[in-house]
């Protein structure tokens, strides 16, 4: 072997679910893709299978388009669902406005018109606050409504709400486009099929996440509804997500979603967060945990909570995680995220250390 280990790998913290490695089935998938010769750019067999599967989990007529990450399949998604005067209505909490760098609006050049929303959640009347403006030549016209599921703070809509926002932007003649980077952790956290909160209600086109849940790098733009959609494949290409060994990446999706190890690993990360809620609300309640609140109901892979700035600082030195970025600063709010691969031991050591920074202070 060339490359030794230079990390410790019972090393983990609570910073961000891609923090973690790759899952050993798709690490295997990517060795069985391996060898031999196979068409680039996407006419190879693996991306053929990623296409039925997708369709066995969206239906007949669905068409993936894989990429390299969550950003690319954000902006090219919503880029070949506007024209260039066209302008997409998302919280302010959104990735696409606090952490994609600009990227929707410089690289797709895109206008963002955001509304704040507590739990990182649209609802039909907080779309009417952008939802206007039609037909007026000063205006970027809103043209797009992008939803995240599970949401930037860890919260989840039901197969209902995004009905709901659906009807209501396409009754204004508006697009869907769901932001799925942890939509895994949504179906699993809901306990339905993935199709039941996306085509089924309504979305248009949606960002799928495989990196987050345990691939190497591997996304897919899922058009549902090709009507709303045009020229993701000039679009993926001039937007440099176009992978040339493209095999790779699709076989990492298809050893995701051709059986269960999506929901595997998605029920996992889901299960470690309510354990690291649980612990910390058992310490709270017996005393040994205190001046932690929590800011969000913990729905899915994700914790939000305030604590004193000198806790969360002590209790770094132990385990990463960080501020939430799209929090005020002086609030302190911090986002503890667990992975596929966060075991009971680390969640119970992060709470005992909780406790006893917080009985510390
Ligand atoms: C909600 C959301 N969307 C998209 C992404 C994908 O981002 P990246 O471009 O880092 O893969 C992330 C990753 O943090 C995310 O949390």
């Amino acid at each position: 072997m060339s490359v030794t280990t230079l990390h410790d790998p019972a090393v983990r913290g609570f910073a961000s679910d891609n923090y973690s490695g790759v899952h050993p089935e798709v690490l295997a998938a990517i060795e069985a893709a391996n060898g031999g010769h196979q068409i680039a750019y996407g006419e190879d067999v693996y991306t053929a299978r990623l296409q039925d599967v997708l369709a066995q989990h969206f239906g007949a007529g669905v068409e993936a388009f894989p990429v390299f990450n969550g950003t690319g399949a954000n902006v090219t998604a919503l880029q070949s669902m506007l024209p260039r005067w066209g302008a997409v209505i998302a919280a302010s909490s959104a990735h696409i406005n606090v952490d994609e760098g600009g990227a929707p609006e410089r690289v797709g050049g895109m206008k963002l018109l955001t509304v704040p929303a507590e739990d990182g959640k649209l609802t039909p009347e907080l779309v009417d606050r952008e939802a206007w403006g039609w037909g007026d030549e000063h205006r970027a016209q809103p043209l797009v409504v992008s939803i995240t599921q599970s949401t930037e703070l860890g919260t989840l809509y039901t197969p209902d709400e995004v009905r709901a926002l659906a009807d209501h932007a396409h009754g204004h003649g508006m697009r869907l486009h769901l932001d799925g980077a942890r939509i895994s952790n949504a179906a699993a956290s809901l306990d339905v099929p993935l199709a039941a909160f996306t085509r089924d209600a309504g979305v248009d086109v949606l960002s799928f996440g495989g990196t987050k849940n345990g691939a190497l790098g591997a996304e897919a733009i899922v058009v549902l509804e090709p009507a709303a959609s045009a020229g993701l494949t000039y679009l993926r290409k001039l937007n440099m997500q176009l992978a040339s060994k493209m095999r790779f990446v699709s076989a990492q999706l298809v050893a995701l979603l051709e059986g269960d190890l999506w929901l595997r690993n998605a029920r996992h990360s889901n299960a470690m967060a309510q354990r690291l809620r649980g612990g910390v609300e058992a310490g709270l309640a017996d005393g040994s945990v205190r001046g932690v609140a929590f800011t969000q109901p913990t729905q899915a892979n994700g914790v939000f909570a305030t604590l004193p700035g000198v806790v969360a600082d002590r209790l770094r030195e132990s385990f990463r995680f960080y501020d939430w970025s799209g929090s005020d600063a002086a609030r302190r709010e911090v986002r503890w995220m667990c992975s596929f691969d966060t075991t009971e031991h680390d969640v119970d050591a992060f709470v005992a250390a909780i406790a006893r920074e917080t009985s510390a202070s």
